[in-house]
């Protein structure tokens, strides 16, 4: 019998677990049994963390603890953000982000140990952490001083806080928090199968959240958010966009970033919410350039991919291109912000992958040659 292959892990169920549902059929995303469209304006990114990890939504008193306990990691050590100072102006964030990761392990006292209430304690001290080390490397890229965080602040407003030195507005920190809610998990996706198969040979921790925001940088993954910005940079006119769209699906493997997933067939639930703040955002300010371009582009993809019989619609990075723009972020922080929701995703996955363990091991089918005769250096 020919040995079965599943080309990108395809299908294959490598666990159960309790953390996330999708139904790609349905659109539907559930994170511990709530949906995402009910969950995502009306929790915070802290309950949100709370209930990945702890399996249930917390109560006044628990989100209190929770967020007076995060408030206090939020300080990164000061040797860590100066590693930043050292790397050229023009580093990509992605890059900074995962040497910020693996250097936190060698000020952790005690990184190595992956029993349950130690990863808990690193757990904690990441989600903080995050947001802390990206806006002060945002900062220092552009020759200003890293800011303190508010420990009175939330995760969405400490972070927008110590990118611009400004307290945010309550709009400004809301749409954050629901951009964050939306990214904070989903399933075993590329970055989250990566932490979970590295932490599966008991490595540390840090180990596994370097290796995936390592994962997250790609273009395939989390790397589509900034990929989509360039592109409509690049296009910069919604007359454009027909044009480009036409002439990329021409080229043998042409992609439209921001478009497809491998379990939606039909449109990604967070789409559906970002594109609606998408829209809100460009009444707001007046400046719809990049929403309508982007519904443009949805429009165009919609008849091309229907003419060839394929259900490509646009994922949770199309829309959030245009959200983060509008927020005024540069496109080569998308990906970051990304992984500062995320984080709160990969833990909860390493918690269960710790708590009951078996390590990962797939197999290739071999294809090469066999039986060849050696042959000594001087005699090839
Ligand atoms: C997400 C992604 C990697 C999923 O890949 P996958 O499950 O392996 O799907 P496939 O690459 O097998 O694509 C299936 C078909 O749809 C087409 N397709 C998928 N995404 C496409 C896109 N963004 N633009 C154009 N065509 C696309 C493929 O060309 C392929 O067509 P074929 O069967 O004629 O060869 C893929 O859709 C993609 O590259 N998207 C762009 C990057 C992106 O936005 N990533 C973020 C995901 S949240």
């Amino acid at each position: 019998m020919e040995p079965t292959i599943n080309r990108g892990l395809d299908g294959i169920n490598i666990d159960t677990s309790q953390i996330c549902s999708i139904d790609g059929m349905k659109g539907e995303l559930i994170y511990r049994g709530y949906d995402i469209s009910e969950l995502a304006d009306k929790v915070s990114l802290e309950e949100v963390i709370y209930l990945l990890w702890e399996g249930e939504l917390p109560d006044r008193q628990q989100l209190d603890a929770f967020r007076q306990e995060l408030s206090e990691l939020f300080t990164v050590p000061t040797e860590v953000i100066d590693i930043f100072r050292t790397l050229p102006k023009d580093a990509h964030p992605m890059h900074a982000m995962r040497t910020a990761v693996s250097a936190l392990a060698s000020f952790d006292e005690n990184p190595d140990d992956v029993g349950a209430a130690n990863i808990r304690r690193i757990g904690a001290k990441l989600v903080a952490q995050f947001p802390t080390f990206t806006a002060a490397f945002e900062r220092i890229r552009n020759g200003q001083e890293p800011i303190d965080p508010d420990p009175g602040l939330s995760i969405a407003g400490n972070f927008l806080f110590m990118l611009s030195g400004e307290r945010p507005s309550e709009a400004a920190t809301k749409v954050m928090d629901v951009a964050l809610v939306l990214h904070a998990e989903h399933g075993t996706n590329a970055s989250t199968f990566v932490a979970r198969a590295t932490a599966s040979t008991l490595t540390d921790v840090y180990s596994a959240i370097t290796a995936a925001v390592s994962s997250l940088k790609g273009p395939l993954h989390g790397g589509a958010n900034t990929a989509v910005m360039q592109t409509l940079e690049q296009i910069g006119s919604v007359e454009g966009i027909e044009p480009y769209v036409l002439d990329t699906l021409s080229q043998p493997g042409g992609r439209i970033m921001g478009f497809g997933h491998r379990v939606y067939r039909v449109l990604d639930p967070r789409a559906i919410i970002l594109k609606e703040v998408s829209r809100h955002l460009a009444q707001e300010s007046g400046d719809s350039k990049w929403f309508e371009m982007s519904l443009e582009m949805e429009r165009v993809m919609d008849r091309e991919m229907a003419r060839d019989g394929k259900q490509i619609k646009p994922n949770v990075d199309f829309f959030s291109a245009s959200v983060y723009r509008m927020l005024g972020f540069p496109s080569d922080m998308y990906t970051p912000i990304f992984a500062v929701a995320r984080i709160s995703g990969w833990m909860a996955h390493l918690y269960e992958q710790y708590g009951d363990n078996r390590i990962m091991r797939p197999r290739l089918i071999y294809e090469g040659p066999m039986g060849r005769a050696f042959k000594p250096l001087g005699e090839r």
